[in-house]
């Protein structure tokens, strides 16, 4: 843009910090001008260096932290399987297993540790993790992490205190986030209990700014549940974030939590909260539909694979979240599904959509970066059934004739006029590409 360095200035810290920006360009517009001309261009010149270098570091910092999650993290993490069962040989045995079991090499980086790792705060309000189930200290496990080459996340809590009733980082966010820093954290799970009457986007901003003020690039998962619609704020502020409440491992239903509040939602529930929402992810600011089940117990293996398919067509970050030190073949298979990982991180991170919907039986496609389509045919009943998707759902035209690759099969189907249609069991989905 052409124009004063300030206003140029005013542009890119917009992105960063609101109240920064407006101050500088308050000082500007609004001043009166009573100096001799000389003065004010000396002092206009020097400010505009100042606002320069502070440009370029925000730049810096914001292309930075925006390489951050380019395309949808892929990790693990404990709590839907292990919940508050967590210590460092579990984490260890992990890292192990994500090498071993070829998690690692199919995409799957980051290990984190849930809620029930912080036992207390010292007397100068550091937070302390359990001595018991964590004796050397996170700095040591997150060495041991990051010596397999994966690495190292952690779970706080806006609140005074997590879910579990642990410490919350209500009131030390810079402390925390410096700690977290010093122990070579990667990845910060941020959730939401005992937050009583806080804003959701200041306190998560709050957090942004010591996480940025740590110096360490640190991806940060906003868990605030959806509640108060993060896709609008988040941008900027997370890398991703939860746009509903809790998973559960079942297909379907909602069930009530034991204290009687509602509800945890099956995996379908949570698909359905997704329509809507495309438009608000992108490289490095992602919505997330909460961790992934597979391999849990609680679905069949296809509906486990519809699950994954799901995710994927969703650019939803793919965080396990089973046993990987034991992973049964037909699980493992699933979660290291090359070309359906390809498609979550397809590098134009366009988010996928409902294109059709016809009772139980539903169309969901995915624009890629080559101008080809992910599709996912999904049978929500439990009769099979044909499923049809059309160019025109697709966005094509009617004409074309377009190869058509099934990605669970890992084979070519052959080319299609028009539209493509599948036999679809219950509870499951097929997978293509559709290439003009
Ligand atoms: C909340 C979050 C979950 C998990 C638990 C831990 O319910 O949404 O993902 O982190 O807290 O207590």
């Amino acid at each position: 843009m052409a124009g004063s360095p300030i206003l140029a200035g005013f542009d890119a810290l917009d992105f960063a910090d609101h109240r920064f920006k407006r101050g500088k360009f308050t000082l500007f517009v609004e001043r009166p001008v009573r100096r001799s001309a000389p003065i004010l261009i000396a002092v206009v010149f020097l400010l505009g260096l100042v606002a320069d270098a502070s440009d370029r570091d925000e730049t810096t910092k914001s292309s930075a932290s925006s390489l951050l999650a380019a395309t949808p993290p892929m990790g693990w993490n404990s709590w839907n399987k292990f919940a508050c069962n967590v210590s460092e040989d579990l984490i260890r045995q992990i890292a192990d297993a994500m090498v071993t079991s070829g998690m690692k090499d199919a995409g799957y980086q980051y290990v984190v540790i849930d809620d029930c790792w912080q036992i207390d705060r010292d007397g100068q309000g550091n937070i302390v993790a359990d001595p018991k189930r964590f004796p050397a200290g996170m700095k040591a496990l997150a060495d041991y992490v990051h010596g397999k080459g994966l690495k190292f996340g952690l779970y706080s809590d806006a609140g005074t205190k997590t879910c579990q009733g642990r410490p919350g980082s209500r009131g030390y966010e810079f402390q925390d986030a410096r700690q977290y820093a010093a122990w070579g954290v990667d990845y910060l799970k941020f959730d939401w209990c005992e937050t009583s009457t806080q804003d959701a986007r200041s306190s998560y901003e709050l957090m942004r700014a010591a996480l940025d003020a740590s110096g360490r690039p640190i991806v940060f998962s906003i868990c605030e549940w959806g509640t108060s619609k993060p896709w609008l704020w988040a941008n900027g502020v997370g890398n991703l974030w939860r746009t509903t409440g809790d998973i559960s491992d079942r297909w379907e239903g909602k069930v009530k939590w034991p204290n009687g509040d509602c509800c945890s939602n099956g995996m379908t529930e949570i698909l359905d909260l997704q329509v809507g929402l495309a438009s608000y992810a992108g490289p490095g600011h992602w919505n997330d539909p909460d961790m992934l089940e597979v391999g849990n117990g609680g679905m069949t293996v296809s509906e486990y694979r519809a699950h994954f398919s799901l995710w994927a067509i969703l650019a939803a970050p793919l965080i396990a979240g089973n046993d990987i030190r034991e992973m049964k073949p037909d699980i493992r298979q699933i979660l290291t599904k090359k070309e359906v990982i390809e498609v979550d991180q397809d590098v134009a991170g366009k988010e996928g959509q409902r294109v059709r919907k016809e009772g139980n039986l539903e169309v969901w496609s995915k624009p890629l970066h080559d101008g080809s389509r992910a599709v996912v045919l999904l049978n929500r009943g439990i009769d099979e059934k044909n499923i049809a998707v059309s160019w025109e759902d697709l966005g094509y035209p009617t004409h074309l004739t377009a190869k058509v690759r099934d990605l669970w099969q890992e084979k070519e189907l052959g080319e299609f006029k028009g539209m493509f249609s599948a036999s679809v069991a219950p509870h499951s989905v097929v997978m293509v590409t559709v290439r003009p």
